[in-house]
């Protein structure tokens, strides 16, 4: 097993279709473009990609594209849900060992010194994301089987407020459950989600959590309403380093 690794995290893409844009006035298609142009330039090439959630902006015939686009990656990609997504469209894009035994798109990457767990958090149709049922089973079944190695969890919601006016109404419904699941589990090291566009990072009892921010456009997180908001047309991609135990993060600028 590899003593070290890269995971190169790319989120929140919102992608339209070519001479389409988000929101009438955000080119994310040659964002999109420009982001594997970056990737394929890294330094170091990640061993592969987590795209986590809100791969595409509602409109499910973007995925063809999108997809087409992540073939110019020079590694495998890892497609997770977001609620801008649809979830029976991504499937048709997503490997069927990734889908669990319910139709949620919950799976682990485990060929590796860290145990990769991609949690399912989003609610079709809906802002505001939840761990279902059987997905807090499945995900209790995970842990119990990963105890021998460090465990890292991507999730598209986050499971804890962030201090964000925008955001904290819209997060995962149930972090609670989880986070007092997860602490059971002395292995946990990191929880990364996206959904937030921001950057976040703060440790809790041990863990880590922090957001991947967006590869299109970023939120304030110190917004003071959902009017008149400044974004900022910045994209980034998180690279996750993991050499002889530690876990090392940081955020490159995509270029434009
Ligand atoms: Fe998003």
């Amino acid at each position: 097993m590899k003593k070290k690794f890269i995971i190169g995290q790319i989120s929140d893409t919102h992608f339209v279709n070519k001479n389409e844009k988000l929101f009438d006035k955000f080119d994310t298609y040659t964002r999109f473009v420009k982001t594997i142009e970056t990737c394929n330039e890294l330094l170091e090439i990640p061993d592969f990609y987590i795209i986590s959630g809100d791969l595409i902006h509602d409109n499910e015939s973007f995925y063809k594209e999108f997809f087409k686009l992540c073939n110019n990656l020079k590694r495998p990609v890892y497609a997770m849900m977001g609620n801008h997504d649809k979830r029976n469209a991504l499937k048709k894009y997503v490997k069927s060992d990734l889908i669990d035994s319910h139709g949620y798109i919950n799976y682990t990457i485990s060929n590796y010194p860290l145990e990769i767990i991609c949690l399912d958090t989003a609610i079709e149709n809906n802002i505001e994301g939840t761990i279902f049922e059987t997905s807090i089973k499945w995900l209790e079944e995970k842990l119990a089987k990963s105890r021998n190695k460090p465990v890292i969890i991507f999730m598209h919601h986050p499971p804890i407020e962030i201090g964000s006016v925008l955001f904290d109404h819209i997060n995962c419904n149930n972090g609670d459950e989880f986070i007092k699941l997860i602490s059971k589990y002395q292995n946990v090291k990191e929880v990364i989600f996206g959904h937030v566009h921001c950057f976040f990072d703060k440790i809790i009892n041990g863990i880590k959590f922090s957001s991947c921010p967006s590869a299109s456009i970023q939120y304030p997180i110190d917004a003071k309403s959902d009017k008149n908001i400044q974004l900022d047309t910045n994209g980034y991609v998180k690279i996750i380093d993991y050499d002889q135990g530690e876990i090392s993060t940081k955020h490159v600028n995509i270029n434009n």
